[in-house]
């Protein structure tokens, strides 16, 4: 037991005590295999079930309308049978002693008129990001989207409402919102994918501004400290996006100005490819931002025990997110805690259907196995 790690220290999330700093990363895992896209009992409770003792659980992306998906078979958060199923899952999580934030989407662009009855997914700007997009009958190239209109963007902001109020109902602990990745907000920040000439686009505080709104909408129906917002400010030549030498500049604004708010956390991700070439680009993003924002600061990408300590004890972040090990150690926490070796992921499995290479990961460092 060597249980001075920083990874295993307590921390206060706004109230909300965590046992230990690791997080569980958002992971689509294309499981909804139901006519409602509803989490379902046997296999998301169990699978979140299993990971609860992570300091925190952010679950997969969850579509916050109908307009919102990109994926098949992803869960959602804005029908009844979703927040039922959600219900189930959080009571799991909560009995077993977890903590638990549900993750908020909206995929715009990175979509496909196969989801949306042959109608165009939406976007800041007509800009096809060319991406592929895995439709019900396989990938598909993406489209050129539709422009949003002030009337599709005020539609999407009160979905978001919607989809925070169906959060509390569900017993989340907390929502994300998904602003990363090359989704709907980060199309608005850059300049890749926003040219409007409206209040929308233009000057680093146009593009930021549909979020801020939305952010500052979602506050009214759960407190500014439960809610947790994720960005990958040098996210480059995938998901449709490229970084341009407004681009740090934009995130700088964002994270700088979120100072101003109560949030549960920040969620950044490390580059997803070696930047290091980039130019604009920032390559070490914990050590950048952790000067900026004061607040609670998250970090993942390409993190294991040894890094996770060590960006903690550096000061350069407060909590780190791990993703494709807790896809194959639902035990990472006790892994950590008794040195157990961790167990590789399957790549193959993660977004099949069924139980294989999803709730049948072994929890080789506990005791008894979790049922629910
Ligand atoms: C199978 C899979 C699904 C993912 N789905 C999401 C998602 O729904 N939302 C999100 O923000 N990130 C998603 N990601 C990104 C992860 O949250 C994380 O950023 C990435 O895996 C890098 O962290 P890691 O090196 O610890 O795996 C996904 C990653 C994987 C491997």
């Amino acid at each position: 037991m060597n249980n001075d790690q920083p990874l295993l220290q307590a921390y206060d999330l706004n109230g909300l005590t965590m046992p230990n700093r690791m997080v569980m990363a958002p992971m689509t895992r294309s499981r909804a295999i139901n006519d409602k896209d509803a989490p379902t009992e046997d296999l998301h409770s169990l699978y979140y079930t299993q990971r609860a003792s992570a300091g925190l659980i952010i679950t997969e992306g969850s579509q916050v309308s109908k307009e919102a998906v990109g994926y098949i078979n992803t869960a959602g958060i804005y029908n009844k049978e979703q927040v039922e199923g959600w219900k189930n899952v959080t009571k799991h999580v909560h009995e077993q002693g977890g903590r638990i934030f549900i993750q908020l989407w909206h995929c715009g662009r990175i979509s496909h008129p196969d989801f949306h009855n042959g109608e165009l997914p939406l976007a800041p700007s007509a800009i096809n990001p060319h991406e592929k997009s895995f439709t019900p009958d396989g990938f598909k190239d993406t489209v050129t989207p539709k422009a949003m209109t002030q009337e599709d963007i005020d539609r999407t902001q009160q979905d978001f409402v919607n989809a925070a109020k169906n959060a509390v109902e569900a017993g989340f602990d907390g929502v994300e919102i998904h602003s990363s990745n090359g989704y709907l907000f980060h199309q608005f920040f850059a300049n890749y994918s926003n040219n409007r000439t409206d209040k929308y686009g233009g000057s680093i505080e146009n593009k930021a501004r549909f979020f801020f709104e939305t952010l500052d909408k979602v506050k009214e129906v759960i407190p500014e400290d439960k809610i947790g917002v994720r960005f990958n400010p040098s996210l480059h030549g995938t998901f449709g996006m490229k970084v341009d030498k407004e681009t740090i500049p934009t995130f700088d604004y964002i994270i700088e100005k979120l100072n101003d708010y109560n949030l549960a956390y920040i969620h950044l991700s490390e580059p997803f490819t070696d930047v290091s070439d980039v130019q604009y680009a920032v390559s070490e993003i914990a050590k950048h931002y952790r000067p900026i924002y004061k607040g609670t600061l998250m970090i993942n990408t390409g993190f294991n025990q040894e890094k996770g300590n060590k960006v903690i004890k550096d000061g350069d972040a407060d909590l780190v997110s791990f993703g494709k090990l807790y896809v194959s150690n639902p035990d990472l926490v006790e892994r950590y805690q008794k040195n157990v070796p961790v167990s590789d992921w399957d790549e193959e499995t993660f977004y099949v259907p069924g139980k294989k290479g999803y709730t049948d990961y072994e929890a080789k460092a506990r005791e008894a196995e979790i049922k629910i």
